[in-house]
């Protein structure tokens, strides 16, 4: 929150998820709070690095296959969480210069950082709102989502590793409100924390996320699918995160050490198109 003379308060005292998520990411911007917070997380989720990192690269291939492949010119980034390259306008101005992304999050420390997020390709346009996805409406009436999005045009909504953290039935009429402006041919690209491959190390999870007083929910792939009924889904369907790939084709990279366990997926990922 701004003081008064517009400096950010950074709340340091209580654990942030998008500091948590820095930490997990081998960033630096993040707190002993966070830092505590994530530990505990770490003991329920060991693997909770590889986890946060191929989020991220989901992120980036997802994004990629959208602009270069299938067109999408415009973004709307809720959650989008503390600048780590390549950032979303910068996976979508690869093919795409003139791509214009507006990123929305709660956080004061992602406010702050706002700035790294607004240097993209000079045809392009990047603008950062701060803003909650519980008002959905104030995110769609914004004056930068308004000025940088034509909504006549097809607009990829990601809400990448953020929906979890909004528990409750109330999180599928917010992304209904966000996805009813947005033109035919406009995409939801999604990821989401589920209790469906290790319920054990998942609950665990949402227990000490929950214990350090961050609210949390594990959706199981109903729950996923919810979000996309009105939706055609792209292939590779409603996967792991680490399977998702563009029109479901892996490629064939050797991701562990031979005779290493691979851990359980603790996410889904899916990509939607708008009717
Ligand atoms: C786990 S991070 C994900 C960051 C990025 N989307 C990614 O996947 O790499 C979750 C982000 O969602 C943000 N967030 C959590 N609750 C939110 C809310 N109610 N409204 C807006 N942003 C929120 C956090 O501040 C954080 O930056």
């Amino acid at each position: 929150m701004p003081h008064g003379d517009g400096r950010v308060d950074l709340q340091q005292d209580q654990p942030h998820s998008a500091r948590i998520y820095d930490y997990f990411l081998g960033g630096q911007d993040n707190y002993a709070a966070d830092r505590a917070a994530a530990e505990k997380i770490e003991q329920a989720i060991p693997s909770v690095r590889a986890v946060a990192r191929g989020n991220r690269q989901f992120m980036v291939r997802a994004v990629r296959h959208l602009a270069a492949d299938l067109g999408v010119r415009q973004f709307l980034d809720i959650g989008t969480g503390i600048p780590t390259v390549p950032n979303l306008h910068q996976a979508a101005q690869e093919s795409t210069p003139d791509a214009r992304v507006v990123y929305v999050d709660n956080d004061p420390l992602v406010l702050a950082h706002a700035r790294a997020l607004l240097v993209g390709r000079p045809e392009g346009k990047t603008r950062y709102v701060e803003s909650d996805v519980t008002e959905p409406e104030r995110i769609l009436a914004a004056p930068d989502v308004q000025q940088t999005l034509n909504f006549d045009e097809p607009i990829a909504l990601s809400l990448i590793a953020l929906c979890h953290f909004v528990p409750g039935e109330r999180i599928y009429e917010i992304v209904d409100t966000l996805l009813a402006p947005l033109a035919s041919g406009s995409y939801l690209v999604m990821t989401h924390l589920t209790t469906d491959f290790d319920p054990r190390m998942v609950e665990g999870t949402v227990q000490a996320y929950r214990g350090s007083g961050i609210a949390m929910e594990a959706r199981d792939y109903a729950g996923v699918h919810r979000f996309f009924e009105d939706l055609d889904v792209l292939d590779p369907g409603i996967v792991a995160i680490d399977r998702w790939f563009p029109g479901g084709v892996e490629p064939e990279v050797p991701r562990l050490v031979s005779g290493a366990p691979e851990p359980a997926a603790a996410g889904y990922a899916a990509v939607g198109r708008k009717r």
